[in-house]
Parts: C-alpha cells; sequence; structure tokens
C-alpha cells in the first residue's frame, strides 16, 4: 500500500510514531507529510530525532496563524501534495488543525481516509478541536478508537463501519520508548529534582491561554501547590503569561517545552500531574501517577471513571484542594488497550484495502437509508 501520513502538531508526531514504524515494518510505501504547524526545534525536531521518525517527504511550512487561514493554507498545499503522491489512503490522527485539513483535502480527492484517535468528544463547541474531531469523523472511512468509549460515540452519531477499537497509539509510543528514556533523559538530576519530589504542569489549551481570567486562575493555582511544580511552558502559553503579566511564586518552575525522553520521565516521577493535554492526561494514566485535568471537561472520561484523573475546573481554591485530596484506587483497567495499536491499524488498513474502503459500503449505506434521494 502506498499511505499518506499527516502530522502537524507534537501530538502528533507521537501518534505517527508507532504506525510509521508499524507500516514499514510490513513493507507498505508510507509517505509522510508534515504540514508545518508546530515547527520550533522543541516542538517539532527533537520528535523526529527521539522517536526515530524518518524525515518528513514533504513540509509544507504552513507555520501559525488564525485558525481558517492556518487550516486554509494547509488544504491547499496538501492537496497539491496528496494529487502528486496519489496513495491508497491517507491517515490523519487526533483533532488538530493539520487533521481536519488533511481530512478535507484526502475527501475531496475521493481518497480513503483512516482517522487514528476517531470518535473522542468533548461536546464543547467552542474548542477548535471539537470541530475538528466532529468534521474529520463525519468524511472518514476506518474509524480507529482508542477506548471503548469512542466507538459507542461514533454508533451514537451512526457510524458503525469501518470502526476499530484498536486501543491507543501514544501507549504503543509510551510502552516502546519508556526503557529508552530512562536510559538517556537526564532531566531529574539537570533539574535537582527526585522521584515523587515534585508535581509537573503544562497548559496549552485556547480555553485556558486566551481567557485572561482563566489562566490568572492557573496560574494562581499553581502558586499555592505545596511542592515544587515543573511547568514545561508551550508557546502559546508563553506568549499569554506575558501579556498577562503573570507572577510565579518561587516553587514553580517554568522550563522551556522538553523533548519526548525528558517528558516521560518527568511523568513517571511526578507525584501529580496537573494538565489540560489531552496526551499528557493519558500518559498520566499510563504511568499510574494522579492527575487533575485543568478543564471543565475531557475527552478522556474512562481515566476519571477509573478514578486516576479528576476534573478540577478553573478555581484556584478548588485545585488547591484537589491537589492534596486526589488518591486514586489501587486499580487501572487497561482502558487504552495492550501497546499493539498500530500493528492492529496496519493489519485494519490491509484487509479495507481490496474493498476500496468505505466509498462503495457508504453510496450503499446512503441510498438504503434515503440518504441518495
Ligand atoms: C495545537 C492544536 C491542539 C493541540 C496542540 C498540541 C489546533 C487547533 N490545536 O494547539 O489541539 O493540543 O497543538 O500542542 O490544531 N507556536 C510557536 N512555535 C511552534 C508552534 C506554535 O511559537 O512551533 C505558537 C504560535 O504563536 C502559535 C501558537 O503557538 O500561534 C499556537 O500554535 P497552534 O499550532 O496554532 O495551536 P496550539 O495551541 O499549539
Ligand atoms: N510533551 C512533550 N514535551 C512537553 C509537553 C508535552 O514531549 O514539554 C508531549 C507529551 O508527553 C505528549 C504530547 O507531547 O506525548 C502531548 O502534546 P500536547 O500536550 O502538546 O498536546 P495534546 O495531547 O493536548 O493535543
Amino acid at each position: 500500500m502506498k499511505i499518506v501520513s499527516i502530522v502537524g502538531a507534537r501530538p502528533e508526531f507521537v501518534q505517527g510514531a508507532p504506525v510509521s514504524r508499524a507500516l514499514r515494518e510490513r513493507g507498505h510505501h508510507e509517505v509522510l507529510v508534515h504540514t508545518g504547524q508546530h515547527y520550533d526545534y522543541k516542538m517539532s525536531q527533537t520528535f523526529f530525532d527521539e522517536l526515530g521518525i524518518p524525515a518528513p517527504d514533504h513540509n509544507l511550512e504552513v507555520g501559525s496563524g488564525a485558525q481558517g487561514r492556518q487550516t486554509g493554507e494547509m488544504l491547499g498545499r496538501l492537496e497539491a501534495v496528496l494529487l502528486q503522491e496519489r496513495p491508497d489512503a491517507v491517515i490523519v490522527r487526533g483533532d488538530t488543525n493539520s487533521t481536519v485539513a488533511g481530512a478535507l483535502a484526502a475527501a475531496k480527492l475521493h481518497l480513503p481516509i483512516a482517522h487514528v484517535e476517531a470518535g473522542e468528544r468533548s461536546f464543547d463547541r467552542h474548542m477548535p478541536e471539537e470541530i475538528n474531531r466532529v468534521i474529520t469523523d463525519s468524511i472518514s472511512d476506518l474509524f480507529f478508537c482508542v477506548s471503548q468509549t469512542a466507538v459507542r460515540q461514533l454508533a451514537a452519531e451512526g457510524i458503525g463501519e469501518g470502526v476499530f477499537w484498536t486501543g491507543d497509539v501514544m501507549l504503543d509510543a509510551n510502552l516502546h520508548n519508556r526503557p529508552i528514556a530512562r536510559r538517556h533523559s537526564d532531566i531529574l538530576a539537570r533539574l535537582g529534582l527526585t522521584a515523587q519530589g515534585y508535581a509537573l504542569a503544562t497548559v496549552h489549551r485556547a480555553a485556558n491561554t486566551d481567557d485572561p481570567a482563566r489562566l490568572a486562575n492557573i496560574v494562581a493555582a499553581l502558586n499555592r501547590a505545596p511542592e515544587p511544580v515543573i511547568f514545561p511552558v508551550h508557546p502559546r502559553t508563553r506568549q499569554a503569561l506575558g501579556r498577562l503579566g503573570a507572577a510565579f511564586a518561587e516553587h514553580v518552575r517554568l522550563i522551556e517545552p522538553v523533548g519526548y525522553f525528558d517528558m516521560m520521565v518527568l511523568e513517571e516521577h511526578a507525584r501529580l500531574i496537573a494538565t489540560d493535554s489531552g496526551g499528557v492526561q493519558r500518559e498520566a494514566y499510563f504511568f499510574g501517577v494522579p492527575c487533575l485535568t485543568l478543564r471543565d471537561e475531557t475527552e478522556w472520561t474512562e481515566t476519571v471513571t477509573a478514578g486516576w484523573n479528576v476534573l478540577a475546573g478553573n478555581d484556584p481554591a478548588h485545585i488547591a484542594a484537589l491537589w492534596i485530596s486526589h488518591r486514586p484506587p489501587a486499580e487501572r483497567p487497561p482502558i487504552f488497550g495492550d501497546g499493539t495499536a498500530a500493528q492492529q491499524i496496519v493489519r485494519h488498513l490491509e484487509a479495507a484495502q481490496p474493498l476500496a474502503f468505505g466509498r462503495t459500503r457508504r453510496r450503499s449505506a446512503l441510498a438504503a437509508g434515503g440518504g441518495a434521494a
């Protein structure tokens, strides 16, 4: 098979790595396209280096911009690449602007689309990511779901065919890289940290960074934490904190974004993680670290149901209280699969290929339901 794989933002490099490896191991031809949504060394190249991701075949260098402009630039440039490459299928992952641009470009060219991390919903359409997910799922052909909740959500939206629960490719990456990260990262020594002697925080959601009142509350909450807090700051957040004139207590240490290996080691040894990141919520669960989610809702509801993640909202007093009281149970069910998601995805792609994916099926389904009338 010839597969175009689209990545663009930090989590997509992590999600993409195991699938790239599995595709290549099975002798398929992967054409890797980097939209250029993230471009700083610490937001992009470091992941290629550490995760052994091959250099992109195309880097579209779209860069930053307003939602519509960034997505539109990607759409045009992706269309040109897809016309040139003519793949058997296109893989997009997650919920970024690179995801929806890739799916739209492929759909307009009638190319089969496989969505990795399909069916996630926050039910908050103010989030750009929610729009990206809903649109991507509505035009995809194969749906690879991280959790059973996502499978049920797609069913509730009338999407049943081509849906597979594979587990989380981020778990694949996590399990594969854990021992490598432990060998390569000296971040604890560099920062003078001891295991369980600090908390780790990340914040980058637009809803938190672009609303000065919410961001000020997060700053206040971190300032009330009863232990050292290591805070690798996303560039978007760095700018927003500057605009706010935020002042941090001495125990909150702001650092540049860290590479994947350093991040894994910081996560694994943290006493607690406070985050609004989707990937980091799941990684907290993989490592068995208690998590406070600095949002009012989450897509990763299974981690909350399991008792390991708490929706902490935005009130500093509430967050401070949860910071002390949150104690997860002993059990941690395998809700994100067994770390073989990438291999399963490649096998499903191989099996779907002779059917030309969902195109024919979708037309007949529409006709059967009267949709084609
Ligand atoms: C994007 C995704 C979000 C994902 C996050 C992962 C969308 C709508 N959002 O959000 O779902 O969780 O990536 O980190 O796709 N910037 C830099 N250097 C970079 C990249 C960004 O300085 O390498 C700054 C720019 O000022 C930019 C801002 O960060 O405007 C936001 O970047 P952008 O990619 O638009 O959105 P993220 O907040 O990163
Ligand atoms: N990450 C990292 N360094 C950092 C912050 C995050 O390596 O400084 C990793 C994190 O471990 C996870 C991925 O980036 O694998 C998640 O990306 P992010 O939080 O930016 O996006 P989200 O998952 O919320 O879409």
